[in-house]
């Protein structure tokens, strides 16, 4: 039994119901090897994938745990909805509750959203994504990930790199990794990192070439121009010599260090394309492992009941 009703973030997410999340998505995973990779779980359920703000992965991999898992599922696009006509957020949420769901799948701009959402419906909520405040579900994955590859989570050297400032992953990777026991290392532009982010049991380094050294898998995240209004570092030029995973940089170090990616990728500008598509990149294995988590979370915060076999 989990503790929240909604996945808001991992803030307020104990660490046994991040561990069970992940037990059951490695179950999930062995679905998706199946020929046919569908169960019976959420049959019945209806989910509407609630979508204010771009996405290609989490919009992608929501809409194909939801089928995998048999519910019916419903998707809104912000752009071609009646918001343009004037209507509220909060009409708009209360009048797709009256069609009878049971859940909705949010990503917004602004950090909070999904947690208001839950002020004016009865529907599970879970945040795709708000502002730069969290994005539980990709640090889920990304932990999965992690246990993949090193078989736990705890004591394990994770380096988060680049715009941390406006980075929703960031925070919920922190946050998640943390309570799991593993030691984060932050490091990007001191313009991009904010000073209190220590509180939260992080350590801040800002020679990339250290971090790398250190850590045994790196988190490389893009700069969110979009988020950022005023420039905060010199050029793109200047921030790939300092903090970009180069070739030359990989090359060398004096061992493997596992490349992540939560995408989308700029090639070219933090992380190139020969290091993004080497072997001790797990970026596509995030995005697969992205379906069984999002399987495991609707399943469990649904409350599916049918077996997993
Ligand atoms: N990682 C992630 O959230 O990607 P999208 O914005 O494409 O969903």
């Amino acid at each position: 039994m989990l503790k929240n009703k909604h996945l808001l973030g991992l803030e307020n997410t104990p660490a046994e119901d991040i561990q069970m999340i992940i037990d059951t998505a490695f179950r999930f995973r062995e679905v998706l090897e199946r020929p046919i990779k569908k169960v019976p779980s959420l049959q019945g359920k209806t989910i509407v994938n609630l979508f204010f703000e771009n996405s290609t992965r989490t919009r992608i991999s929501f809409e194909l745990a939801q089928k995998r898992l048999s519910a019916d599922t419903v998707n809104f696009s912000a752009s071609t909805s009646s918001l343009k006509k004037g209507e509220t957020f909060k009409d708009t949420a209360q009048n797709i509750e009256a069609m009878k769901i049971d859940a909705v799948v949010m990503r917004h701009p602004t950090p909070g959203a999904p947690l208001h959402l839950t002020k004016h419906i009865d529907s599970i909520v879970i945040n795709a994504g708000d502002g730069t405040h969290e994005h539980p579900t990709q640090a889920i994955l990304d932990m999965m990930s992690l246990h993949e590859v090193f078989g736990k989570i705890n004591g394990l050297k994770i380096g988060i790199l680049g715009d941390i400032s406006h980075s929703r992953v960031a925070l919920s990777n922190i946050f998640g990794l943390i309570k799991m026991g593993a030691e984060v290392t932050l490091c990007g532009p001191p313009t991009l990192i904010p000073p209190y982010i220590q509180d939260l049991g992080v350590k801040i380094n800002h020679n990339v070439d250290e971090v790398l050294e250190w850590a045994d898998a790196v988190n490389i995240l893009r700069i969110q121009m979009e988020r950022m209004g005023v420039g905060l570092f010199p050029s793109i030029r200047e921030y790939r010599k300092l903090f970009g995973i180069t070739e030359e940089r990989v090359k060398r170090l004096k061992k493997e260090v596992i490349i992540m990616h939560p995408g989308p990728i700029n090639r070219g500008v933090e992380i190139d394309s020969q290091v993004a598509d080497s072997e001790q990149a797990i970026i596509l294995d995030q995005v697969l492992n992205g379906v069984a988590s999002r399987m495991a979370i609707l399943y469990l915060y649904l409350g599916g009941k049918s077996e997993l076999n």
